[in-house]
């Protein structure tokens, strides 16, 4: 079987020999693999099998390498690319195998790989399946690009939202990594397992969510932090619960993980808040309807992100009132 660096290169080889094309612009990636289609690209202009490309790379990397190579690069801006190219070739952290949602940036070339990227009439993302995901941030931390000055309120933002930023350090060199533009990365973990449970002891309203996973279970990261709850006491407290889920596909434990914490918030003396109508939804069985209504806010982005909006609405606002 092949190693990774020589599926990539493989990889990275076939989708470039596919899509560039004579006359082409192209942006150029950053990485261990748009490496090889920047090489790939510079191999077939010498060997006179394409002419006439332009490239607008996505860092010194790409840049250099291009240009080593002989293939004229130009920025976005330059006249003859005019802020759009028609094809970029990339690759990526990790890939969301339902969404096709990418993390980018380990490469710390992020924002201008966004920018390029977003500008090209066709995207080519190449990787290999260690970097497919069933939720994106378990393999990779989400790269964030932010000015020096910002450095402390986008920390400080970042953990009010309950996730854990990382400075990214440099290696061989004193300090933190400084991008291309001049700017740090913020490395955000949304490793939720390592919310400390004393902490819910300070609030008596609480919202709660999860997805439901594996036919009926909690989601990974709570199922993991669920027995931390048997510490807690919530008695006095009110508890919202959300749930995510697909009623076509799961039909008969349609966002059941949302009654596993109610249990235990139950269980642990709370009082579950924000029941919802069941009207609108069509599953056969759900172990978060209770009495006819549902546990919580029930969510179901996969075959009805429509309604999600009103729903959240909806809810917040009867939140107001139960939690006051
Ligand atoms: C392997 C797998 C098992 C799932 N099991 C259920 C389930 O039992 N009940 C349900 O309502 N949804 C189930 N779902 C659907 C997810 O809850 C739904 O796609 C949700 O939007 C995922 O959100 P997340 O990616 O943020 O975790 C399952 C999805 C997968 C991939």
């Amino acid at each position: 079987m092949m190693e990774t660096p020589e599926i990539k290169q493989n990889v990275a080889h076939t989708v470039t020999e596919r899509v560039v094309q004579s006359g082409m612009t192209v942006g150029l990636g950053t990485g261990s693999t748009a490496i090889h289609a920047v090489r790939r690209i510079g191999a077939l202009l010498a060997e006179g099998a394409i002419s006439d490309i332009l490239a607008v790379a996505t860092s010194f990397e790409s840049t250099i390498e291009a240009q080593r190579l002989g293939i004229p690069v130009r920025t976005l801006n330059d006249p003859q690319i005019n802020g759009a190219v028609d094809i970029a070739i990339d690759g990526a952290d990790e890939v969301d195998v339902r969404t096709g949602y990418l993390i980018k940036g380990g490469g710390g070339a992020l924002t201008l790989e966004k920018l390029v990227e977003y500008n090209a009439g066709t995207l080519y993302v190449v990787v290999d399946e260690s970097k497919l995901s069933v939720q994106l941030g378990r393999l990779y931390p989400i790269p964030v690009e932010i000015i020096p000055a910002a450095l402390a309120s986008a920390r400080r933002m970042i953990g009010v939202l309950g996730l854990r930023p990382e400075l990214r350090m440099a290696q061989r060199k004193a300090g933190p990594v400084v991008t291309d533009n001049g700017n740090l990365i913020l490395d955000v973990h949304l490793d939720g397992t390592d919310v400390d449970a004393d902490a819910i002891a300070g609030y008596d309203n609480i919202v709660m969510a999860t997805s439901t996973w594996g036919a009926g279970d909690l989601q990974d990261d709570w199922e993991d932090f669920l027995p931390n709850l048997d510490d807690v006491d919530f008695g006095g407290k009110k508890v919202a619960i959300m749930g995510l889920g697909d009623q076509e596909n799961y039909g008969d434990t349609f966002v059941d993980g949302m009654a596993i914490l109610a249990d235990k918030v139950e269980e642990k003396g709370g009082t579950i808040v924000g029941h919802t109508s069941t009207d609108g939804y069509a599953y056969d069985n759900s172990e978060a309807e209770k009495d006819g209504n549902f546990i919580g806010l029930v969510i179901d982005e996969d075959n009805q992100s429509d309604a999600t909006d009103a729903r959240v609405k909806k809810w917040a606002a009867d939140l107001k009132t139960a939690f006051s």
